[in-house]
């Protein structure tokens, strides 16, 4: 079966897919490895490859994708805002086992956004029509788009869904959030169902999703066909299984602390980069730690205390300290 066949069979399922989310510098091949080990997502987004006149796809992003390890389809994130740019990176990319094309609509980083790319796009609908028309044209897998509800107003997503039905988007995914509020701010499930309701495209609901309870609500809110998942798999790797399992109403699994202490030990070894000294090895972990706090009874001294290791020994007492 094809990658593109299998994204439309998990799709025509009854139960949602489940995505996890694109992460720069997390959802690396190794962690997407992790996540497989550990029950795992449907579906597997890419980083970002970066695409404008002078970009060459990332190598380490292409590696998940050529040896991806998960057995499950794959999506490729781009982020730009070139046409042509875009229109070549998405040939190179279909000359891989690619499921679908995403483009980004989302990303928050000023340096990003000031270049008009990721979430600075949604200050200019006329420029995303011209891309959303460009990209359909070139891409013969799914074409897909990650979004936020705007850039500093929850109403562009009004303006953009009559535009992902013109061009034919095939999935669309929606952080309710807008740009200018990052990761703050409560996520809007009500907007996501009403841009589900107008969109004749499966949506995937996205943002704050961090336990079976949650998904399930989020479900029954929005309509969504899907979930996608980004922080709350990363400190509860077996977040997709227990999704499952709640929704077919059956038994869900609990991990010990034992089990979470084991699986940072998985995550210690999964970001470590050979030949790297421990205190890099060490500070390049804190970035996956730092969204373990949900979900600890005293999560400030956790965060506190994990920010000052030097040593692996170190974060594994601390570890073991507030878990
Ligand atoms: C460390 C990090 C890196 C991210 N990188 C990307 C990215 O490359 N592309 C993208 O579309 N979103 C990116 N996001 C946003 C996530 O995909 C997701 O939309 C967001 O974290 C909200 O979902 P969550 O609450 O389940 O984490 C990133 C988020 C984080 C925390």
């Amino acid at each position: 079966m094809s990658p593109v066949e299998q994204f439309e069979q998990l799709l025509g399922r009854q139960e949602p897919l489940l995505a996890l989310a694109p992460m720069q510098d997390v959802t690396d091949r190794e962690f997407w490895r992790l996540m497989a080990r550990h029950g795992g997502a449907d579906v597997y987004y890419t980083e970002y490859f970066r695409v404008h006149p002078d970009s060459h796809l990332e190598k380490w992003i292409l590696d998940s994708v050529i040896d991806n390890p998960t057995g499950r389809p794959v999506v490729a994130q781009m982020i730009g805002n070139d046409i042509p740019s875009l229109v070549r990176g998405a040939r190179e990319l279909q000359e891989h086992a690619v499921a679908a094309i995403d483009l980004n609509l989302g990303c928050p980083a000023p340096v990003v956004y000031r270049k008009c790319a990721g979430g600075g796009l949604l200050r200019d609908v006329p420029r995303i029509e011209g891309i959303l028309g460009a990209l359909r044209e070139a891409v013969r897998v799914k074409f897909t788009v990650k979004t936020r509800l705007g850039f500093d107003d929850t109403e562009t997503i009004d303006a953009l869904v009559p535009l992902f039905v013109k061009h034919g988007v095939d999935l669309v995914t929606i952080h309710g959030r807008t740009v200018t509020q990052m990761y703050r701010a409560g996520v809007r499930y009500d907007l996501i169902g009403a841009a589900r309701a107008a969109l004749e495209c499966p949506v995937l609901a996205n943002g704050n999703i961090g336990s079976p309870f949650d998904a399930e609500a989020v479900v029954r809110e929005t309509g969504v066909a899907g979930l996608m998942i980004g922080r709350g798999a990363i400190r509860n790797p077996w977040l997709f299984d227990q999704i499952r399992q709640h929704l077919r109403g059956g038994p869900v699994l609990q991990p010990s602390r034992d089990d979470l202490l084991a699986y940072v030990e998985e995550l210690y070894d999964c970001v470590t980069l050979p030949g790297t000294r421990e205190l890099d090895q060490v500070n390049r972990i804190k970035k996956h730690l730092g969204f373990f706090g949900p979900g600890l009874a005293d999560a400030e001294t956790f965060l506190h205390d994990m920010r000052r290791c030097t040593t692996r020994a170190g974060l594994r007492e601390v570890c073991r300290r507030c878990f």
